[in-house]
């Protein structure tokens, strides 16, 4: 049976709190909104659970608040068979998003809260699961010094890294050499862009573009792997869905093309659902799913 590639996700867990409205209000305004769903999201988990369906051997670490989302998203995660020993319920509030998810786009608000206590010290101590890995993976919603100490102990450790930056931050010349691959979207690729140089960036950029797909560098040469066209019902999440396929693929063995085109079939499939988890395909929807599609 083939190995299945044990991937640990350093990041954050979030309870979604989500209206559906088909107008978004103005600045003042109230309006009736259409439906509220509570969802378990945060970058992090959803990397996590999307791995994990797509047959990864899943390790999270992260925090969660001592309320009832905390207890709810420890069970989720279990449930979705991620490894929670890295997971510690903090005192005080669990993450929050609110998202406003409109005909047009949407738009979130995340309150860190208990993935705020996702510190260097905290990560310091999961240095064991870290470096038991094949990949690492990372979002930045977590402070920058827990991201940082978990890169640092996977290159310790010779385990490939892939930093998603998003919500971007600026990135020292330090993490940004040490990673293997930095998977922006193109309004966090710009402000990457600004800081760092290409130098710096080179051969590690994968760009997330939505309905146009992913783009890849190979000797200077930007290579655009175009989006699967799919029927989209909601977005949130799709990054989180490219990351972890491309997460699973390269873990496995793909090249950098091959595991952008798998990634870009699981990120069209998150779409088709409402809510950040609800879409993340298996890997056998995934097979099929390219097969329907050559
Ligand atoms: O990437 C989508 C996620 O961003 C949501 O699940 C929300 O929790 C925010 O963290």
């Amino acid at each position: 049976m083939e190995q299945k590639p044990k991937i640990t996700v350093v990041g954050s867990i979030n309870m979604d709190l989500v209206t559906i409205t088909s107008q978004v209000p103005q600045v003042g305004e109230t309006l009736l909104g259409d439906q509220f769903q509570m969802n378990p999201g945060g970058k992090g988990a959803n990397q996590a659970v999307a791995a994990a369906r797509l047959g990864a051997e899943v390790r999270m670490v992260g925090c969660v608040g001592s309320d009832r989302f905390g207890a709810d998203l420890l069970e989720h995660l279990q449930q979705e068979g991620v490894d929670v020993d890295g997971v510690v319920p903090v005192t005080g509030s669990t993450g929050t998003a609110t998202i406003l998810v409109s005909e047009r786009d949407n738009r979130i608000i995340v309150v860190p809260a208990a993935n705020n206590e996702v510190t260097a010290a905290f990560v310091e101590a999961k240095r064991e699961i870290i470096a038991d890995s094949d990949l690492l993976l990372l979002q930045l919603e977590i402070p920058l010094e827990g991201v940082q100490k978990a890169v640092e102990i996977a290159k310790e450790n010779g385990v490939t890294v892939i930093l998603n930056p998003a919500p971007i931050r600026s990135l020292s010349t330090e993490l940004v050499r040490a990673v293997d691959y930095l998977t922006p979207n193109e309004h966090e690729q710009l402000l990457l862009k600004q800081e760092r140089t290409s130098q710096e960036l080179d051969g590690k950029l994968i760009v997330t573009k939505g309905s146009q797909g992913a783009s890849f560098f190979e000797g200077g040469e930007e290579l655009t792997l175009p989006a699967y066209p799919i029927d989209v019902v909601d977005t949130t999440g799709a990054g989180d869905a490219f990351n972890a396929g491309l997460a699973v693929a390269l873990s496995k063995g793909a090249n950098v093309s091959e595991a952008c085109r798998y990634a870009n079939a699981v990120a069209a499939l998150a779409t088709t659902k409402l809510g950040a988890q609800t879409g993340m395909p298996t890997a056998e929807e995934v097979e099929e799913f390219v097969r329907s599609r050559s």
